[in-house]
C-alpha cells in the first residue's frame, strides 16, 4: 500500500495528517508500505521534510504527484476544488469531510468513485466520536480565547474583560451544547472568572454536567424561551451543538440576535456543520469576524488549524490506530471487520453509505 500525506490547502490550515513518528510506527508494523509526503506538509506543525525522510518517507513536489503515487490519502481537512481532479476510484481518503455542509464536495466525491472515510463519524461502541473529540477539545478551549479577544474594543467588541475585576461584574458567557466543545469552553470561561450559562438538550448530560461543574457554571435545559430570556445581558455566545452527520440546528435566529447588546460576540463552533446561528456564514483565519446588527460573528470552520502544534499531535495520536488497521488488514477487510472504522464510511464507488449524508443529499437535489 502507498500512503500519501498532502500539504493542506485550506486557508491558514497548518495541521498535517501524519507525523514522522506515526510513519515509523506503521513501518514497524508493515515494512512493505511506502509513504509519500508533499514538500513542506509538516512545516506548520513543526516537522521538517528531513524529519519525514528520516522516518522513511519520500518527499514529492506536488499534490498531483502525491495523488498519483498513493492509494490511501491521510489528510486533515476535506478536499477543496483544486484537489478534486486528483481523486480517482483507486483512492481511499481518510480525513474530515463534514459532507452536510457542502453539496459541491458531496457531489465531487460521488463523481470521483473514491472511498471516503470521514473522521467525524468514526464512532466507538459507547457512541463517542474519537476523531472529533480531540479537535473539539481544542476548538472548545480556543472559542473562549477568541471570544475574549473579540470582546476587546480594539477588535470591535463592546470592551469587556471576561473575568471582570474585584468589585466589577464579570462578563456573561452563554454556551449552547454541552458536549466536548461546550464542556471545554465552559471550563475555560469559568477558569477566567466569567459567569457561565450552559444550555443542553440531553437530560442525562444536564445532570452529569451539573454534578461536575464549579458553581460559576449554571447548567440549564436548552429551549428557545430559556435561551431568549438569557440573551439580553449576555456578552459572549458559543455555539457548540451537534447532531452527528447532520446540519446543525439553528438555536439563535435573526430576531433573537437583536436582543444582544452591540459589541457582543458570537463564536459559532458548529459552523463546520452549517452553523447553529441563522446569521452565521463560514469565515477564515485570515478574516475571521464580521458584524450583523452590531454583533460580531466568529465562524471559522477549522479553528484547530490556528494551533497546529497542539492540534496535529491530538489528531494524529488518535487516527494512528485506524491507519494501522487499514494498513495491516487492507481497506476492504478493515471496513468489514472494524465497526468503528465502518461508521466513518460515507461514500464509496459513487454511492452514499451514511444515512445523514444521504438525507442531506436527497434534500438538496
Ligand atoms: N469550527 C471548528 O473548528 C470545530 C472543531 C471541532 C468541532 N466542531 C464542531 O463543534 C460542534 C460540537 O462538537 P462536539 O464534539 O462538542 O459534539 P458533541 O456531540 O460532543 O456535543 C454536542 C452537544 O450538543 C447537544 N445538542 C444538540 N442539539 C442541541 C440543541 N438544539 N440545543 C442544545 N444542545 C444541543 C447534544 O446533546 C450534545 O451534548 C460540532 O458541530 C462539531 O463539528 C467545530
Amino acid at each position: 500500500m502507498n500512503i500519501g500525506i498532502p500539504k493542506e490547502v485550506k486557508s491558514y490550515e497548518y495541521r498535517v495528517g501524519m507525523i514522522p513518528s506515526g510513519i515509523e510506527y506503521i513501518l514497524s508494523k508493515k515494512k512493505e508500505v511506502r509513504f509519500f509526503v508533499e514538500r513542506g506538509a509538516g512545516l506548520g506543525s513543526g516537522f521538517s521534510d528531513d524529519s519525514y525522510r528520516n522516518a522513511g518517507a519520500t518527499i514529492v513536489d506536488s499534490a498531483e504527484q502525491l495523488f498519483k503515487e498513493a492509494d490511501l490519502i491521510v489528510k486533515v481537512k476535506e478536499p477543496l476544488s483544486s484537489e478534486y481532479g486528483f481523486i480517482t476510484p483507486k483512492h481511499t481518503l481518510f480525513t474530515y469531510f463534514h459532507f452536510s455542509s457542502s453539496m459541491e464536495l458531496t457531489q465531487a466525491m460521488i463523481n470521483s468513485k473514491a472511498t471516503c472515510i470521514a473522521y467525524e463519524t468514526v464512532k466507538k461502541i459507547d457512541g463517542s466520536l474519537p476523531l472529533l473529540t480531540p479537535m473539539s477539545e481544542v476548538a472548545g478551549r480556543l472559542s473562549i480565547q477568541q471570544g475574549a479577544k473579540y470582546l476587546e474594543k480594539a477588535f470591535g467588541g463592546k470592551g469587556k474583560l471576561l473575568g471582570g475585576i474585584p468589585g466589577i461584574l464579570p462578563a456573561k458567557v452563554m454556551i449552547i451544547g454541552g458536549g466536548v466543545v461546550g464542556t471545554q469552553a465552559a471550563k475555560m470561561a469559568a477558569g477566567l472568572g466569567a459567569r457561565v450559562y450552559l444550555f443542553e438538550i440531553n437530560p442525562q448530560r444536564v445532570r452529569y454536567l451539573n454534578d461536575i461543574f464549579p458553581p460559576n457554571i449554571v447548567v440549564l435545559y436548552a429551549n428557545q424561551a430559556e435561551i431568549t430570556k438569557h440573551l439580553k445581558d449576555t456578552d459572549l455566545v458559543i455555539g457548540a451543538v451537534l447532531i452527528p452527520g447532520a446540519k446543525a440546528p439553528k438555536v439563535i435566529n435573526r430576531e433573537m440576535l437583536k436582543l444582544l447588546e452591540k459589541g457582543s460576540v458570537l463564536v459559532d463552533v458548529a459552523i463546520d456543520q452549517g452553523g447553529c446561528f441563522e446569521t452565521s456564514r463560514p469565515t477564515t483565519h485570515l478574516d475571521p469576524v464580521y458584524e450583523v446588527d452590531g454583533v460580531l460573528h466568529y465562524c471559522v470552520p477549522n479553528m484547530p488549524g490556528a494551533v497546529p502544534q497542539t492540534s496535529t499531535l491530538g489528531l494524529t495520536y488518535n487516527t494512528l490506530p485506524y491507519i494501522e488497521k487499514i494498513v495491516t488488514q487492507g481497506v476492504d477487510n478493515a471496513l468489514l471487520i472494524d465497526k468503528e472504522l465502518n461508521s466513518g464510511l460515507s461514500i464509496q464507488n459513487g454511492s452514499i453509505l451514511d444515512a445523514q449524508v444521504a438525507l442531506f443529499y436527497r434534500n438538496n437535489t
